[in-house]
């Protein structure tokens, strides 16, 4: 015993800080040689870096000729492509641990060090399970994001976060890792399905609503062009809400989520289970667009948001095109889908409302029997 505390004056607290810096761009025809936005985060391109691209197979199929048009702007710019790797569309990504060894194989076989470059294209789900092979492979090999979904531009390419899928449980193995570069190419859009352009709209929707009521405005006045998928709104919409999440990510105080409290997760407990629910029949963004309606009604029935504001929350969610009365909804047990949320948190359940249209606020209890109550609303509606 003595000589434990003999020893106790050795402790040390070990600190030092780490500056996190990366660059999102925003852009049109990335692989035109003109435009020089992604050579010029290549800062080592004297010493003719490796450079892995892995395409989502979604992306793939539907711009069959943009593998050329790569390997042109590549071999433009005197860089050498490895061969590229076409992996499997959305969640399945995310699910198929296979995913990850390919790429784990690549970086053996290819030798691609931590001064080289995976360079990603593709949507939310495939950025996340190429992030964290990225991530994890020598520790950590430059990663540049180029998403392809409007859900990837506007929040899920832009952060700190990847995660892939384990036992079906939603984002249960990941890391905090920050990209090389993000660029939000604008024109990859262009040959999403009208349903991936609707689902990524929900993430725009619930940065607003928990930080900027002028920017929700914006959206409910634009709601109708926007269900039309038209360039300019979409264009404001996806700049501003990748805004505020970088903004979040940097000025939050909690950048790798170590305290319980997850505003950007409005609307998320739910959600994360629903999609679950569904088999991933339900995309990310639609299963937000019910949670964040569950919440908003929960906020109103609990006395914290007023009729006028929950309503304009869902004729949007509505306007745009979101089906929020969805058939999982039934398989939804609210205690269960509480718990995990809590366990994914860590710590207590901090669960985010609205006080207002741009004003979230935490709380540690949920009422089950009203929640119950939101939840039959939207089986109404
Ligand atoms: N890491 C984070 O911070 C974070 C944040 C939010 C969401 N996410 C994750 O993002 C995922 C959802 O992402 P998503 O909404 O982009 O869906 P997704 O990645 O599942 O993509 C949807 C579909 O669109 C296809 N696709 C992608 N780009 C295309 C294009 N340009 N043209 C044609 N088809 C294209 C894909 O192949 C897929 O079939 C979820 O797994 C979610 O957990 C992560
Ligand atoms: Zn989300």
């Amino acid at each position: 015993m003595s000589n434990n505390h003999a020893l106790e004056q050795h402790n040390i607290t070990q600190r030092f800080t780490v500056s996190c810096e990366y660059p999102v761009l925003f852009t049109r025809d990335t692989f035109n040689t003109n435009n020089t936005q992604l050579i010029n985060t290549i800062n080592n391109k004297n010493e003719s870096p490796k450079v892995l691209v892995v395409i989502d197979e979604g992306v793939h199929l539907s711009t069959p000729e943009l593998c050329d048009k790569i390997s042109q702007y590549f071999a433009h710019f005197d860089i050498a492509l490895l061969p590229k790797i076409v992996v499997p569309a959305g969640e399945a990504s995310k699910n198929d641990v296979n995913v990850i060894e390919n790429i784990y194989q690549a970086v053996e076989t290819h030798a691609i060090d931590r001064h080289s470059y995976i360079l990603v294209i593709g949507g939310g789900a495939v950025v996340d399970a190429i992030g964290y092979a990225a991530a994890t492979a020598h520790r950590g090999i430059r990663l540049i994001r180029m998403p392809s979904t409007v859900l990837g531009q506007n929040d899920a390419g832009v952060g700190v976060k990847n995660a892939i899928n384990y036992h079906k449980r939603k984002n249960y193995i990941g890391t905090f890792a920050t990209p090389h570069a993000v660029i939000n190419d604008l024109d990859l859009l262009d040959t999403l399905s009208d349903r991936d352009k609707r689902s990524g709209i929900s993430e725009a929707i619930k940065v607003a609503l928990i930080k900027d009521e002028a920017f929700f405005n914006e959206l409910y006045q634009q709601r109708h062009t926007l269900s039309m998928f038209e360039n300019k709104p979409m264009e404001n919409m996806i700049v501003k809400g990748a805004k505020w999440h970088l903004h979040h990510i940097s000025t939050s105080g909690d950048p790798f989520e170590l305290g319980s409290a997850r505003p950007l997760d409005f609307g998320h407990w739910s959600a994360h289970k629903l999609e679950e629910l569904s088999n991933n029949e339900l995309r990310h963004g639609e299963a937000v667009a019910i949670g964040i309606a569950m919440d908003s009604i929960y906020s109103h029935l609990t006395g914290f948001l007023d009729k006028e504001s929950t309503n304009k929350i869902l004729s949007l969610l509505v306007d745009i095109g979101f089906n929020l009365n969805h058939p999982v909804l039934t398989k939804l047990n609210v205690s269960n889908a509480l718990d995990e949320f809590k366990e994914h948190l860590g710590g207590n359940l901090c669960i985010t409302l609205l006080s207002k249209i741009g004003t979230g606020f935490e709380v540690n209890e949920i009422n089950e029997h009203l929640m119950v109550e939101a939840i039959e609303q939207l089986k109404s509606m």
